[in-house]
């Protein structure tokens, strides 16, 4: 079956009732993976958003400062895709949990041939772990790490820092496709839930637990 059979195949009917036992596999499959692509997605957007309004219930005058600028830009009205460039502050704030709370803590490769990197020899088979969590709290990179401080992400500070000294979504050839969505998603609730709704949280830092994508245990 040719690509342009498949397309004209699963436009004009479901394939889920094709008699063409390729089509009926190739949709569970894909099915599969978008099921599995959008869960992924939508929990690590959560668990960003949940951080955010973690740090934001901990600290008034922040929630403060983000809500009136949200309210400047769009009043009660809904927050689209069209705001999300005037809200630079609250990606700001976004990026920032990001950098503390990165939902994939870490990341792994596999050494398909020898290599160096840093003075260090890799040999072929060997597991690399690249750690946003680590990365995203060096002292080379980061001035007082611990702090939560968003305007470390002024499209200035951002441009004077090494391209990877954030990366909460990967990088290279298998970086996250779904990046621009995410924060174009995460702008914008994060923006709403700060207009239309006061958070509380305990003090202190939330416990975490990691399954693959990091979240609060409580
Ligand atoms: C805050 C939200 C998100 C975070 C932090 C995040 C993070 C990541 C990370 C770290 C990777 C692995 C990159 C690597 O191994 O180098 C990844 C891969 C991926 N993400 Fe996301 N992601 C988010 C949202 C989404 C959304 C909304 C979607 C889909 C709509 C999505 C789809 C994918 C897919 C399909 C891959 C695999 C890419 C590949 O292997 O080629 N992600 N994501």
């Amino acid at each position: 079956m040719s690509a342009s059979d498949w397309s004209r195949a699963s436009r004009t009917r479901p394939a889920s009732t094709s008699s063409c036992p390729v089509v009926r596999v190739g949709l569970a499959i894909a099915t599969s993976i978008r099921v599995r692509m959008e869960v992924s997605g939508v929990r690590s957007s959560c668990e960003a958003l949940a951080t955010n309004l973690r740090w934001l219930a901990n600290a008034r005058s922040r929630r403060f400062s983000m809500s009136s600028k949200v309210d400047t830009i769009a009043g009660d009205q809904a927050l689209t895709a069209q705001d999300v460039p005037a809200l630079g502050y609250t990606t700001m704030v976004l990026k920032e949990a990001m950098r503390l709370y990165p939902s994939a803590p870490f990341l792994g490769r596999l050494a398909v041939q020898d290599d160096q990197i840093g003075g260090y020899h890799i040999p072929a088979g060997a597991d690399v772990v690249l750690a946003p969590w680590i990365t995203h709290r060096h002292p080379a990179f980061w001035e007082q790490p611990e702090r939560f401080d968003p305007q470390r992400f002024t499209p200035e500070q951002e441009k004077a820092r090494h391209r990877y000294a954030w990366f909460p979504f990967g990088g290279g050839p298998r970086a996250c496709i779904g990046q621009h969505f995410s924060m174009l998603e995460s702008v914008i609730a994060l923006a709403t839930l700060v207009r239309d709704f006061q958070f509380t949280a305990p003090p202190g830092e939330p416990a975490r637990t990691n399954h693959i994508t990091l979240r609060p245990t409580r």
